[in-house]
């Protein structure tokens, strides 16, 4: 079997290489692209050395310009690569613009895309990274969701329940794998005796919108009573430069800013950190699992888990509810204990072995193949029932194996249907198949 892994991004790398770890551990063959969407050492090859990942095999080198161009770019070079490599499957991770074009690539050439980081929804179609997930998993053939709500996000979208594998994030990994080395590797100069929050920003809706970056840096300049320590985005350099928003975060003697730091030392930052403010996706979720509380600059999130367990406050721009949402967690003990305890929703650290079983199990039952359906008839269409049997959703498939159960209604919510699933007194949808 052969996987081709492709990245672009910073978080790309970082989620992915637990993954590339455990194909290398089992002698699997992999090659590596890297679309060059980021390209400053300090957004790539830092975390290349830091997490010890091999060389890319490719480097299509697509830089920064507009989304069509740049997605073109990646759409062009990926399709020459995969039909010169043709390997048995790709792995896209996440939303970004080189997932929706490597995804949308391989599916046009019949290749399976195994879409790890999969279902995740903010509903919000203003964001460039929701188009590129909802592509991407309509293009998937292997759905890797990090939770139950990323299923249901998936199969309220029509997609086949059978390839759906709840599988936590890669993430967790990473973090877990990191964590204990990180002290031993990482040369930040930091005074670690003295309490801080770490801040990113980067999200294109927060640093392309001139009101709401300065209704946050208003809110970081108030917030004098705590060290910030802000790791700045080349992106947020930029836009913060044109609207001289940047000097004065400087002269601050709060606030520290510096180049976005390496993983490692990034991982040494946010475990001191007594609170977190970030729009970042993968931040919120690394929050999480260290038990760092979050507060995050965004109107929703696509990850909603994090705010169910208590771990996550979503603040929006608006100064003074930034400003008083983290006065609040730094002062009320009781808040603080609780949004530190959240308990992780992210899985146990070893989503990449079994992401790798999956698709090995995949590839030996010959199952990584995209062909043109050769039966008349296929699909007959959707029932809804209620059971009132004794009896579990394998038991139901077996007694009716012409049948694949979508979703399970336990009360009012939604339920992916496991196969343990005891289904007595529950309201499923089940799609009927025509046996040839
Ligand atoms: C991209 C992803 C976003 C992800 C983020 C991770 C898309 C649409 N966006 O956003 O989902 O959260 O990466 O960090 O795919 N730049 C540099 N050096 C670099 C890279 C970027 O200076 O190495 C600057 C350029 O001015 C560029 C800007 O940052 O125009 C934005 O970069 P881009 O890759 O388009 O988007 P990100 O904001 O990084
Ligand atoms: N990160 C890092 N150094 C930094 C800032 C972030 O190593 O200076 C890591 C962080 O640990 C996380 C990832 O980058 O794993 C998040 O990337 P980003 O916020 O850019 O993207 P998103 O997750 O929002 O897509």
């Amino acid at each position: 079997m052969k996987i081709a892994f492709i990245i672009g991004t910073r978080p790309e790398i970082i989620k992915m290489s637990p993954l590339m770890d455990e194909v290398k551990k089992r002698g699997i063959d992999f090659i590596l692209i890297h679309t060059g969407q980021h390209y400053d050492r300090e957004m790539s090859q830092q975390y290349f050395d830091d997490l010890k990942l091999p060389h890319p095999d490719y480097n299509i080198g697509v830089g920064s310009t507009t989304h069509g161009k740049q997605t073109a770019v990646m759409l062009d070079g990926i399709e020459e690569i995969l039909s010169s490599e043709r390997p048995d499957i790709i792995l896209v991770q996440g939303d970004t613009n080189a997932v929706m074009a490597g995804a949308l690539a391989a599916s046009k050439m019949h290749i399976p895309v195994g879409h790890v980081e999969s279902g995740l929804r903010s509903y919000d179609k203003t964001m460039p990274e929701e188009i590129n997930r909802m592509v991407a998993d309509i293009c998937s053939t292997l759905f890797f969701v990090p939770t139950e709500e990323s299923a249901i996000n998936l199969i309220f979208e029509g997609l086949n329940s059978n390839n759906i594998h709840i599988t936590g994030n890669t993430v967790v990994d990473a973090v877990y794998r990191n964590l204990k080395i990180a002290g031993k590797y990482s040369d930040l100069d930091l005074n670690l005796d003295k309490d801080y929050i770490t801040l990113t920003l980067h999200r294109a809706e927060n640093t392309d919108n001139p009101q709401r970056l300065r209704d946050i840096s208003d809110a970081l300049l108030n917030l004098k009573e705590t060290e910030i320590i802000f790791p700045v985005h080349p992106r947020t350099i930029k836009t913060l430069n044109k609207l001289n928003l940047y000097q004065p975060l400087v002269d601050a003697k709060h606030i520290h800013l510096m180049n976005p730091v390496g993983y490692l030392d990034f991982l040494v930052l946010l475990s001191h950190s007594k609170v977190v403010i970030t729009d970042s996706g993968g931040i919120q979720e690394e929050a999480v699992t260290m038990n760092i509380p979050c507060v995050t600059l965004r109107y929703n999130t696509e990850r909603p888990e994090t705010v169910a367990v208590g771990g996550n406050i979503l603040v929006g721009t608006d100064k003074e509810l930034i400003i008083r949402t983290v006065r609040n967690i730094l002062e009320d003990e009781k808040l603080y204990q609780k949004m530190s305890q959240a308990k992780n929703p992210y899985g146990d650290g070893k989503t990449s072995q079994k992401i790798v079983d999956i698709i090995s199990r995949a590839y030996e039952n010959n199952e990584l193949k995209i062909t043109p359906p050769d039966n008349i008839g296929g699909l007959e269409g959707r029932f809804i029932q209620k059971v009132e049997e004794s009896i579990d959703v394998s038991g139901y498939v077996n007694k009716h194996p012409d049948t694949r159960i979508i979703v399970v209604f336990d009360g009012d919510k939604a339920r992916f249907p496991h196969g343990d699933l005891q289904l007595e007194d529950k309201t499923i949808i089940v799609e009927k198949h025509s046996i040839q």
